[in-house]
């Protein structure tokens, strides 16, 4: 009988575990973004006060716990304790973050991370690791606070294994067409944190300016980095060395790499109009006021092109402590090369057989340089043509196949093609959203992105890297536009980057954005809310002999209301709930997405004869 007994409370506590276990959805439970690899309920969550201590163990494991300790004291107004775990009198009431390097499959950005009533564990095997453990426990304690009414930061009792799918995770800004500075830098470096962004491509070079102090050539800034407007105002702003000091040290502290941008041959009107000597035709041009892709380009055929290039990059190795320095080399026309006598005279000499092996030349050139001084170079696509330098890694960003050629020949790969990564471009319809450069690349176009091509070859398919989100300024004057096109595009790029094919899933994505939403509100950060477009998918079931036609958009819950009379339909018309049935007859569908009553888009469907 007492065993029986037994059997029924171990029976019924199974019962009440397995039930629990039921309801937890994890993926959408908690709204973490980058969606963690795996995330189980664990029993008890964690309370944090202003006794709760950071406990450390492991070198170099200061940095996490002091960007944590910065976190929940600007959340909170608390400031907890570190305390190195050897000299710490008690585990209880501790966030422990400890480096054990234990388990390979982590990598070095992988880490664990289990809530229990009395401590919060991070184990990783590096600090990466640790670091991106510190990003999820900030992210749980801030949106657990969101919908919290209770004082109390509160952790969800959950355990967590995660790590990255790529290694490279990227996001660029162009702050060439528009200016921004180093306050705003660092905000953008903030968001790439948050969502476990590693990279940053700095754009910092361009025809409309040129942003960054080069000690040896003065009048780069002086001249280049600002430019008459068509008002007649003047436009520009750079970064002084100091200022760059100061943001590559708040990188290093947040884990993100810098890549700097220094465009050759091409996109280098503003270094010309401060040395004019540096293009082919050496007449003086002024830094323009107008977007495009310009003619005057750095004169491949003189040598002081190249003294000049070298000395520039010798500052900027000194300044950016990362492996790679991106050397631009898109949108590079040749019409000045093809008639200027020491291009021509370059050619012959070096036995190239046109103006894109030149172009190659002076790449592999830069190339050599690079790999000379330790650093790699990375460059976009059209650094293919006339053949690729050995070592450089080739960014791929008109469509895929750039970037397949590239690993088809063994050289490493970003993808970032216009299709998927251009956060410059439309994010919704253009008729409720503010001006762009035009494209569209939807929320769920960059949630589906797949940045390894299916056919290459699982040796080439490693070279594929990771992806980045490009963000060009043409179109973008102030901070808040930026962070309008970013938001909330950067956070589906981070479930392609860090997220796993295996969690994939658009709807359980859009319920946990929605919680990042209500942060960016509190936080006042400006951002989309997607589009408003209407589909229609199509679907015949044979068996009732019957269309149904589905209708969606990529907002969240869409409240849609149709007629089959061909009136525009009003919130009096019939709410969309699920698929229309439509039969042998002839039916036009008119449906219209609203909010708060109002009729944002329409769109119309024509289903012929049940077809
Ligand atoms: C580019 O968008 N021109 C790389
Ligand atoms: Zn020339």
């Amino acid at each position: 009988m007492k065993k029986f007994s037994q059997f029924l409370t171990a029976a019924i506590i199974l019962l009440i575990v397995s039930s629990c276990q039921n309801k937890f959805n994890s993926l959408t439970d908690y709204s973490v973004i980058p969606q963690p690899y795996s995330l189980r309920e664990g029993s008890q969550a964690f309370t944090l006060n202003g006794e709760t201590r950071i406990l450390i163990s492991g070198d170099n494991i200061e940095g996490s716990a002091k960007v944590l300790q910065e976190y929940i004291q600007e959340l909170a107004e608390l400031k907890l304790d570190i305390v190195l775990q050897e000299e710490a009198k008690s585990l209880q009431n501790v966030i422990l973050l400890s480096i054990i390097s234990q388990e390979k499959r982590l990598g070095t950005e992988g880490y664990r991370m289990q809530v229990d009533r009395d401590k919060v564990l991070i184990t990783s095997n590096d600090v990466d690791g640790v670091f991106y453990g510190v990003q999820t426990l900030f992210q749980l304690f801030e949106l657990q606070d969101l919908n919290n009414e209770n004082t109390n930061l509160i952790v969800p009792a959950i355990r967590v294994w995660d790590e990255p799918c790529f290694p490279y995770r990227g996001m660029h800004l162009d702050v060439c067409r528009h200016f921004f500075n180093v306050e705003f830098i660092k905000h953008y470096l903030d968001l790439m944190a948050y969502y476990k962004f590693n990279t940053f491509h700095w754009h910092l070079t361009e025809d409309q300016g040129w942003r960054i102090e080069i000690k040896k050539y003065p009048k780069l800034t002086e001249v280049g980095a600002w430019r008459l407007e068509k008002d007649g105002s003047r436009y520009g702003g750079f970064y002084t060395q100091e200022d760059i000091k100061e943001v590559v040290a708040y990188a290093e502290k947040l884990h993100i790499t810098i890549i700097p941008e220094i465009e050759m041959p091409g996109h280098s009107r503003a270094a010309i109009a401060a040395y004019p000597e540096l293009s082919c035709t050496g007449k003086t041009l002024e830094v323009p006021n107008n977007w495009g892709v310009f003619e005057d380009i750095y004169c491949a055929g003189n040598d002081k092109t190249f003294t000049f290039i070298e000395d520039v990059l010798d500052e900027v190795i000194d300044l950016f402590p990362g492996d790679y320095i991106h050397i631009g080399g898109d949108e590079a026309p040749k019409n000045r090369w093809e008639v200027c006598e020491k291009c021509q005279a370059r050619m012959k000499e070096e036995g190239l057989k046109d103006e894109h092996e030149l172009q190659s030349y002076f790449i592999k050139r830069i190339d050599a340089y690079l790999t000379s001084k330790g650093k790699k170079l990375m460059g976009w696509d059209e650094i293919l043509e006339g053949g690729l330098a050995e070592n450089a890694t080739v960014m791929s960003w008109r469509g895929l196949d750039g970037g397949i050629a590239a690993a088809r020949q063994g050289n490493q790969v970003v993808m970032t093609p216009g299709t998927h990564c251009y956060f410059d471009h439309y994010q919704a319809d253009r008729a409720f959203e503010p001006k762009a450069i035009g494209g569209y690349t939807s929320l769920k176009k960059v949630y589906d992105f797949e940045p390894v091509p299916e056919d290459l070859f699982t040796e080439q398919k490693v070279l594929i890297l990771g992806a980045q989100g490009n963000v060009w300024t043409e179109y973008m004057e102030t901070e808040d536009y930026v962070e309008y096109m970013i938001l909330p595009r950067m956070l589906a790029l981070s479930e392609v980057l860090w997220g796993s094919k295996k969690n994939k899933n658009w709807e359980a994505f859009q319920i946990r954005l929605q919680d990042h939403f209500k942060l960016f509100d509190k936080k006042g950060f400006r951002y989309s809310k997607g589009t408003y477009r209407l589909s229609f998918e199509t679907t015949f079931d044979s068996i009732e002999n019957q269309k149904n036609i589905e209708i969606s958009s990529e907002q969240f819950k869409p409240q849609i209301y149709y007629t089959l009379n061909g009136i525009l339909p009003d919130t009096g018309a019939i709410l969309y709930q699920g698929a229309i049935k439509v039969s042998a007859q002839d039916s036009l569908i008119r449906a219209g997405i609203f909010e708060n009553g109002k009729l944002m888009q329409a769109a119309s469907k024509m289903v012929i004869n049940g077809k």
